[in-house]
């Protein structure tokens, strides 16, 4: 407990737990000459760095002091493909806008954007402030607003793994280091300690989803709504067994079963990171920020379409916004966030 370092060899948000808050920005850099814009886009960085880091800092803006200096935040940076595409910046291979998918009904002003700010933090009033000091800096480069989206963790002891709106413990079979490093991280280079986020909002209908018997709601996640074990297992974090079958030949997982769409044996071994948080904007408008970090975006579009073609939950859900964001590497001690693009 204490302030969390914004330098480092990666980005804080996706090194540090996650904390109870959230708010994403996203903005837009209008286009001028290509010149033009990479000196917009170095100063952007190079403000958002100052920025944040002395959010994070010991001397923060007066609103942000606490007792032990500065408030418990951490941030990321991501920069959209399009952005990427007409500056012609050095983003890993693979890095592009995802497909339309079957049943997405996406919103544009709630999604895309030339940059995306994740910020994380204890509460709210630390997100207001620091999204207010960060939109400054944007508009100080040009920028401007596009979407922001505010959202949430339930208290949940260290270690523990959150519940999602649905009652599910979400995040339980996230890689570890060594399989990140494979799937999550960039390959050894100048990508080695950035990632790509694929962003979702997801709506949720909580209401109809609470009101099937348990047995159903653990039948369509194929984990058990209660400790979040596998239908197949006993503990949470037992390896789902996808080729178990009761006497009768019906798989204990079924074939429409979240965890056995989502699996890695489905694809070749392939893991995202998944850091979700819970959103409620207005009745009947609550559900997931599905935010999940992987090397190279053909991993969530694999998934996905597995998923939007039978996954059991479809019925209570609804893709209302989407973006994907080129997650960059960490800002070490006296760089600026984006060094690397200016090489
Ligand atoms: C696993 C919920 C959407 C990918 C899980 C689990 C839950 C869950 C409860 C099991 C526990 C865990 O391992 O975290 C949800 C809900 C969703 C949603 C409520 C929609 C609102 C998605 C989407 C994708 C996805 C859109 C990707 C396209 C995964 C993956 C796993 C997983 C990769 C881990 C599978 C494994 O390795 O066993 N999800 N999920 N989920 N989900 Fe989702």
């Amino acid at each position: 407990e204490g302030p969390i370092p914004f330098h480092g060899a990666r980005q804080a948000a996706l090194t540090s737990p996650q904390l109870p808050a959230t708010k994403l920005l996203a903005f837009d850099l209008p286009a001028t000459s290509a010149a033009a814009d990479r000196e917009a886009l170095r100063t952007l960085l190079a403000a958002w760095t100052r920025t944040l880091a002395a959010s994070a800092g010991p001397a923060p803006d007066p609103r942000l002091r606490t007792e032990d200096g500065a408030p418990r935040l951490t941030s990321l940076v991501g920069l959209g493909p399009a952005l990427a595409a007409r500056l012609a910046l050095a983003v890993p291979a693979g890095f592009a806008d995802l497909p339309a998918f079957p049943g997405d009904r996406l919103d544009p002003a709630r999604g895309g954007g030339d940059l995306l700010l994740q910020l994380c933090a204890a509460d709210h009033w630390t997100l207001a402030v620091v999204a207010e000091l960060a939109t400054t800096a944007a508009h100080g480069a040009g920028a401007t607003p596009r979407w922001a989206q505010s959202g949430f963790l339930p208290r949940t002891a260290p270690g523990a793994t959150p519940r999602n709106l649905f009652g599910f413990k979400d995040g339980t079979a996230n890689p570890d280091e060594d399989l990140a490093r494979q799937w999550v991280w960039g390959p050894a280079g100048p990508h080695e300690n950035a990632t790509v986020l694929v962003y979702r909002r997801i709506r949720m209908d909580t209401v109809a989803f609470a009101a099937l018997p348990e047995e159903q709601q653990n039948l369509a996640m194929g984990r058990r709504i209660g400790d979040g074990a596998p239908l197949t297992g006993t503990a949470e974090h037992d390896e789902p067994d996808l080729y178990a079958k009761h006497p009768d030949g019906a798989y204990v997982i079924p074939t429409t079963a979240h965890v056995r769409l989502t699996g890695p044996r489905l694809d070749g071994g392939a893991r995202m990171l998944r850091r979700g948080y819970s959103y409620d904007d207005a009745p009947g408008d609550r559900g997931l920020l599905f935010c999940a970090f992987m090397r190279d975006p053909g991993q969530f579009t694999r998934v996905q379409n597995r998923l939007a073609e039978r996954d059991a939950l479809n019925p209570f859900l609804e893709h209302t916004a989407s973006a994907v964001a080129y997650v960059l590497p960490g800002a070490p001690e006296g760089a600026a966030l984006g060094d690397h693009l200016w090489a």
